[in-house]
């Protein structure tokens, strides 16, 4: 289980060992090209291929990738509607390539609102690449932040009833082993491709403390040296986790 950083001071090193991106700008991506923004999303999943293997070649051991937020619902049909054909066809298609490569991968969001089809081949693939330990590659389809939350303090309701008439015991490590990612460590590293600097409800409970990179860079453009700029960026980052400069200073050089 992962314990939160605002409790603990995780260890940090020079390479992110969690990466969470929000793929952003596929749609303008295809407009700039007078293409369909159905175009710009079949070409995010070649940049979701490069940055697997990227993360894979640098050490990276989580990578988590927004790909389809509570919100997205919102969008014209026809674009819902690709978005599920192209996960469906990634599913089919690249899980023989990710057991090459040592990826073990997990889907995380409301999943009942998919087809019986799109939820099988979640299982299937899961169950596939269960044994693999290279890198953890978490797609967040129907994900969002509020509803991790609450799902979490469901289930914890659930478990542990008597919570309700002793509210004041309920603290930060009650809620996390229920989060969706709680197998995971929090992301060291939230890069947003696209321009846009917010969080469009992705993991925000798990963020508290996550480096936030942006980058005007549209999703289809994002690659090896995009991703790797990105990692030196936050190389040079100092972490505090609400302690003093000199603090983390004295830390390091003991
Ligand atoms: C991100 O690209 C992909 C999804 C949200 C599925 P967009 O489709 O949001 O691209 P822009 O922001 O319109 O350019
Ligand atoms: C965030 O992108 C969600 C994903 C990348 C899946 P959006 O394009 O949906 O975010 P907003 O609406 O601009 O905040
Ligand atoms: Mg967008």
């Amino acid at each position: 289980m992962a314990i939160s950083s605002t409790r603990e001071v995780p260890v940090t090193g020079a390479i992110p060992t969690h990466v969470a991106i929000v793929m952003d700008g596929n749609g303008r991506w295809a407009h700039a090209r007078l293409l369909p923004r159905t175009a710009g999303h079949a070409k995010g999943v070649q940049s979701v291929r490069r940055a697997v293997e990227t993360c894979g070649a640098a050490g990276v051991k989580y990578l988590t990738l927004f790909a389809f937020s509570s919100e997205n619902w919102r969008r014209p049909a026809d674009e819902v509607s690709l978005l599920m054909r192209l996960f469906v066809q990634a599913l089919e298609r690249e899980v023989a390539r990710l057991q090459d490569q040592g990826v073990r991968l997990h889907v995380v969001g409301d999943l009942s609102a998919f087809e019986p089809k799109l939820q099988d081949l979640i299982a299937q693939a899961e169950q596939k690449t269960q044994h693999n330990d290279q890198l953890h590659l978490t797609i967040a389809a129907n994900y969002g932040g509020r509803w991790d939350i609450l799902q979490a303090t469901r289930a914890l309701l659930a478990a542990r009833p008597e919570l309700v008439t002793n509210p004041n015991e309920l603290d930060e490590t009650c809620l996390a082993p229920y989060l969706s990612m709680a197998w995971a460590p929090e992301p060291d590293l939230f890069i947003r491709t696209g321009g846009e600097q917010r969080m469009s409800n992705f993991l925000i409970w798990q963020m508290a403390y996550t480096e936030l990179y942006f980058t005007e860079c549209y999703w289809p453009d994002f690659g090896e040296t995009e991703l790797l700029e990105a990692f030196e960026w936050y190389r040079t980052r100092e972490r505090r986790f609400g302690r003093t400069s000199a603090q983390v200073h004295s830390l390091a050089t003991s």
